[in-house]
C-alpha cells in the first residue's frame, strides 16, 4: 500500500494522508541551522548541536507520537482547526504534504479556507522561514484568526527534559512589535537567544503555555485558539512559547501571505580586561541587544524575499545533485541515484547519528567510523566540507593510531564516555581520505599538520595519521594472526571482551577482560580493502618502499584470512575470548554472518581460490530473504555473556539477525566483483526505498530514504523497518549502486567505467562532473562481462578514462 507518490520533476515526495504508518519526516537546513519536520508539522530545530542549542521543544517517545512542532491554528467562526492535521486532527477537505530538498510544504483546506505553509531554512541564515498563505475558497467573505505556535526548549535539551526544579523558574521572554524573543538564561552566561516574528501587525500574542493551552489540555485542545481570544500573556518561568494572533479578512477568492521567521541570534562576547564580559549583550541595562535578530527579520519580511531564497536553495541543490546523474530507463533507479540517496547522504553527513525521529539529539556524538563512511557518499557534492571533516576526525586520533569512537560536534573533542578500542575505527580514516583524494586529486591535504587527541603541541601530517591507522592492525594481532577486535568492530554489538552480567552497564565500554585473544575476520577484510587504497596513495606520492611493505601486509593478511578465517563454505566472523570460532558450522547459532563475506570479497580475498563464490552462494542460501539479507543465521535465542549486545536483542531485530541495511551493499559490491549482475541487482532493489513504496504499510517508515534496519525473518514483524535516515546505509548503498553496479568510480588516475548491470538495462546515460571536467557517458549494456571503451570516438585500453584538462567535456561510450 502507498501513502503518496514521487514527483521527480520537482524532486519531492508527495504524501497524501496525514496518517502515514509512522511520521514521515524531512530535514531543513544543510549548514549550521537545522530542523526536522514531519508530514504533520511536528519536529524541532536547533543551531549546530541538537543537544546544546535546541530552539524548540519536542517530546520524544510520547503519547501520541510526534508531539511538538510548528503549529498553526485557524479560528473560523465556531470552527477551530489545524491545517497540518495534527494537533487538532479535524477532518480536512484536502491535504497534501510535499517533502522536497531542504523544504516542506503542507497544503490543506477546511470549510472554504485553504492554507498553504512552506517551511525551509534559507541558505546562509540561522532561521526557519514559515510562509503561510490563507485563501478564502468560499463564495462569501471570510474573517478568520490565524494563530501560530512554537514551544521553546530551554536550550540544553537534556537538562530541559530532566532538571525541572531549576527550569520552571528560569524562562523569560520579551515582546516587541510582532516579534517574540526567547531570552532564557541570556541574563547569565548565554550570549544567544531565539525569536519568532511575523511580518504583520498582531491582533494579540501569547508566550505562556499554560495560558495558551490550559493546564490540563493537549496541543489539540488549546484554549486560546478555541476561544479565538489571544491573552497577551508574558511567560515568567514555567514554559515559554511564542504564539502570534493575526486577524485575516478575505473577500471570496482572496488570499494573504504571511512570513514567519523562527531564528537564532547571538551577540558573541569577546572577553578581555578592556572589554568586560557582556559589553554588547545589552542595548540598555536589562534590554537584550536585538540588532542581529532585526537583521534576520529584515532579510525575510516579504514573500519576494522568500521566493528569492527558495530559488537559491533550489539552485544549490541543482549544483549538489548535478555531479552524478543518470537516465537509466528505470524511474525508481533514477530517483534513488539522482535525488533521494544523495539527499540522504547530505543529511547523514550533517547530522551523523545525532538527531532524527529515532536519535534523540542528546545521545550520540559524531562517530569516527560513521563520519568517515558518510564521507564516501558525500564527498562528490561539497569536497571542501569533506576536507574540513577529515581534519576534524583525524584530530581526535591517538598517537598509536587508535581513535575515540565518537567526538562532540560543538567542541570537536573526543568523547571520553565512549572511549576508544573499536579496532576497525582507524582503518575507516584511510577510506575516507582515499575517497577524498580520488574525487579531488588534492594531495596537499596529506601535508596538513593535524593534532593527535586535539593537542596542538603534538601534531603530525595527515599522511602520518594514515600510516598510524594502518599500523594499528599489525600492532594488534591475535593468536591466529588475525586482527584483534578490541571492544567491537563495525558491529558495535559483537562485544567479545565485555562479559557484562550487570544491567545498565554499557556493552561497549565495560571491558572487564584485557582481551588479547578475540579476533575479527571483518577487520582483516577491511584491512585489505584499506591497505590497497593506502598503497595506491603511496604510489602516487612516490613512496615505493612503504607501498611495497603495505602490499606485503595485504598479501599476508589475505593468506591468513583464507586460511584461519575460512570455515569451509564461508568466512568465519571472529574468534572469541576463548579462541573459539564465531560464524562457523561448529556453532549452534550464529553459524554464518554477513559482514566478512561482504568485506573480505570487497578486498578481493577468495576470488582466485573460488572461496568468494562459495561464500556468496552461502549468503544467498542462508541469509537472503524477500526483504533483504539478514545479518546472521540462525538468530541467537539466548543471551551469551561472552558475545555481548548482539545476543541481547530478540531474534530478528537489529544486529541479532535483522536486515541491517548498511552491510547489504557490501554483498552487492562483492557480487559485482564476481561479475554477477543479476544477484547484485536483486539485493539492491530489495532494500532501495523507492522499490519499497508499494509495501509502505509493511515497511512503515519513509519510502524515500533508507532505514538502518528491517526486521529479519525470525522477527515477529518481518519486513518492518526502524531507524530511518541516519545510517551508514545511505553512503554505502550509494557507493554500491553508483560505483559498482553502474560502475562509475573516481580513481586516482581517472574515471573507472565498469558497469555490472543486468541485461534489462540496455542503455544508460550518465553525466559525471569532477575535477572541473564533465564526462558524458553512454553505457551500451548486454551484460557480456567484457568492456570496450571509446573516449571521444577513440578506443582506449582498459576501463579507466584519464582525467581531461579542466573545463573539458569528454564523451565516453562503454560497450559491455
Ligand atoms: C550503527 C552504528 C555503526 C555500527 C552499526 C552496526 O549503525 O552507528 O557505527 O557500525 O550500528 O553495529
Ligand atoms: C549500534 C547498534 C546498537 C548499539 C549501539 C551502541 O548503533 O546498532 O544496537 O546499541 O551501536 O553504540
Amino acid at each position: 500500500m502507498r501513502f503518496g507518490h514521487f514527483d521527480d520533476d520537482r524532486r519531492e515526495y508527495v504524501i497524501d494522508t496525514p496518517t502515514t504508518p509512522y511520521p514521515w519526516i524531512n530535514y531543513l537546513g544543510s549548514e549550521s541551522f537545522f530542523g526536522l519536520i514531519s508530514n504533520t508539522a511536528g519536529g524541532y530545530c536547533f543551531y549546530r548541536d541538537a543537544r546544546f542549542r535546541r530552539l524548540t521543544r519536542y517530546r520524544y517517545n510520547n503519547v501520541p507520537v510526534d508531539e511538538g512542532g510548528r503549529y498553526f491554528y485557524i479560528k473560523d467562526g465556531s470552527d477551530t482547526w489545524t491545517p497540518s492535521f495534527r494537533p487538532m486532527k479535524k477532518a480536512l477537505d484536502r491535504y497534501e504534504c510535499r517533502h522536497g530538498m531542504g523544504y516542506t510544504k503542507i497544503a490543506s483546506s477546511r470549510g472554504g479556507v485553504g492554507v498553504e505553509s512552506l517551511f525551509f531554512v534559507p541558505l546562509g541564515h540561522r532561521c526557519e522561514v514559515h510562509q503561510v498563505t490563507v485563501k478564502n475558497e468560499s463564495a462569501g467573505p471570510k474573517s478568520v484568526k490565524l494563530f501560530s505556535f512554537v514551544e521553546f526548549c530551554l536550550w540544553n535539551a537534556l537538562d530541559d527534559q530532566t532538571n525541572f526544579q531549576r527550569n520552571f523558574n528560569t524562562g523569560e521572554v520579551e515582546v516587541e512589535g510582532s516579534t517574540i524573543y526567547h531570552v532564557t538564561e541570556y541574563r547569565e552566561r548565554r550570549d544567544h537567544y531565539a525569536f519568532y516574528h511575523v511580518n504583520a501587525p498582531l491582533a494579540g500574542f501569547d508566550t505562556d503555555r499554560h495560558s495558551f493551552l490550559g493546564l490540563y489540555n493537549s496541543f489539540g485542545e488549546a484554549q486560546v485558539p478555541l476561544s479565538g481570544e489571544p491573552r497577551n500573556t508574558m511567560a515568567s518561568g514555567w514554559h515559554p512559547i511564542a504564539s502570534h494572533c493575526l486577524q485575516v479578512d478575505l473577500a471570496p477568492g482572496e488570499s494573504k501571505t504571511y512570513v514567519f521567521v523562527l531564528g537564532y541570534a547571538d551577540n558573541p562576547v569577546a572577553q578581555s580586561s578592556s572589554r568586560p564580559m557582556g559589553a554588547e549583550k545589552w542595548s540598555a541595562p536589562g534590554v537584550v541587544n536585538k540588532a542581529p535578530a532585526k537583521a534576520l527579520i529584515e532579510a525575510f519580511s516579504t514573500p519576494a524575499q522568500v521566493a528569492e531564497a527558495m530559488g537559491q536553495l533550489k539552485a544549490n541543490w541543482d549544483r549538489l545533485l548535478g555531479q552524478y546523474t543518470i537516465r537509466s530507463g528505470d524511474p525508481k533507479l533514477d530517483r534513488m541515484v539522482n535525488i533521494w540517496n544523495q539527499y540522504q547522504c547530505m543529511v547523514t553527513f550533517n547530522m551523523s547519528r545525532s538527531a532524527s525521529y529515532f536519535e534523540s539529539g542528546i545521545g550520540r556524538g559524531m562517530g569516527f567510523r560513521d563520519s568517515n563512511q558518510d564521507l564516501l557518499g558525500f564527498v562528490h557534492m561539497v569536497p571542501e566540507r569533506a576536507r574540513e571533516r577529515i581534519i576534524d576526525i583525524a584530530s581526535t586520533q591517538f598517537e598509536d593510531g587508535g581513535a575515540y569512537h565518537q567526538y562532540q560536534p560543538l567542541t570537536k573533542r573526543g568523547n571520553n564516555d565512549v572511549g576508544s578500542g573499536f579496532n576497525d575505527d582507524p582503518l575507516w580514516l584511510i577510506l575516507g581520505v582515499g575517497a577524498y583524494l580520488r574525487e579531488t586529486g588534492d594531495f596537499a591535504i596529506l601535508d596538513a599538520s593535524v593534532p593527535f587527541n586535539n593537542d596542538e603541541n603534538n601534531k603530525a601530517s595527515l599522511l602520518e595519521h594514515l600510516d598510524r591507522s594502518f599500523n594499528h592492525v599489525p600492532n594488534n594481532i591475535g593468536p591466529n594472526g588475525l586482527p584483534l577486535i578490541g571492544r567491537a568492530d563495525w558491529n558495535d554489538c559483537l562485544n567479545l571482551n565485555c562479559f557484562s552480567e550487570t544491567p545498565d552497564e554499557s556493552f561497549q565500554t565495560t571491558g572487564n577482560r584485557t582481551g588479547r585473544t578475540a579476533e575479527s575476520t571483518f577487520i582483516a577484510g577491511l584491512f585489505v580493502v584499506a591497505g590497497k587504497e593506502y598503497a595506491s596513495i603511496l604510489d602516487k606520492l612516490g613512496k615505493a618502499d612503504r607501498a611495497a611493505e603495505v602490499r606485503r601486509w595485504v598479501a599476508e593478511m589475505t593468506v591468513r584470512t583464507e586460511d584461519k578465517g575460512w570455515d569451509g563454505q564461508w568466512f568465519r566472523r571472529a574468534y572469541d575470548f576463548f579462541g573459539e570460532p564465531i560464524g562457523s558450522q561448529q556453532c549452534d547459532e550464529g553459524k554464518i554472518f554477513i559482514e566478512p563475506q561482504g568485506m573480505c570479497i570487497m578486498g578481493g580475498i577468495g576470488i582466485e581460490s573460488g572461496k568468494a563464490k562459495l561464500a556468496l552462494d552461502s549468503v544467498k542460501e542462508h541469509l537472503d530473504t524477500k526483504y533483504g539479507i539478514v545479518l546472521l543465521w540462525p538468530a541467537y535465542t539466548k543471551y551469551l555473556v561472552k558475545m555481548g549486545e548482539i545476543t541481547s536483542y530478540p531474534p530478528g531485530y537489529k544486529e541479532n539477525a535483522g536486515i541491517f541495511c548498511h552491510n547489504n551493499p557490501w554483498v552487492m559490491i562483492a557480487e559485482t566483483e564476481l561479475g554477477r549482475a543479476d544477484r547484485a541487482w536483486d539485493y539492491y532493489s530489495k532494500i532501495a526505498p523507492a522499490y519499497l513504496e508499494d509495501i509502505s504499510d509493511v515497511h512503515r517508515v519513509e519510502p524515500y530514504v533508507y532505514a538502518q534496519m528491517i526486521a529479519g525473518k525470525d522477527a515477529v514483524n518481518h519486513g518492518e523497518a526502524k531507524n530511518s535516515w541516519l545510517t551508514g546505509t545511505a553512503a554505502y548503498n550509494y557507493v554500491a549502486v553508483t560505483q559498482h553496479i553502474l560502475g562509475i568510480r573516481a580513481e586516482l588516475d581517472g574515471l573507472r567505467i565498469k558497469p555490472c548491470l543486468p541485461s534489462k538495462f540496455s542503455t544508460v546515460q550518465a553525466t559525471r562532473k569532477l575535477r572541473d571536467a564533465t564526462f558524458e557517458i553512454t553505457i551500451k549494456n548486454s551484460a557480456s562481462g567484457r568492456y570496450r571503451l571509446t573516449v571521444d570516438g577513440q578506443a582506449i585500453d582498459g576501463v579507466v578514462v584519464p582525467y581531461p584538462a579542466a573545463g573539458k567535456t569528454v564523451h565516453v561510450v562503454c560497450e559491455c
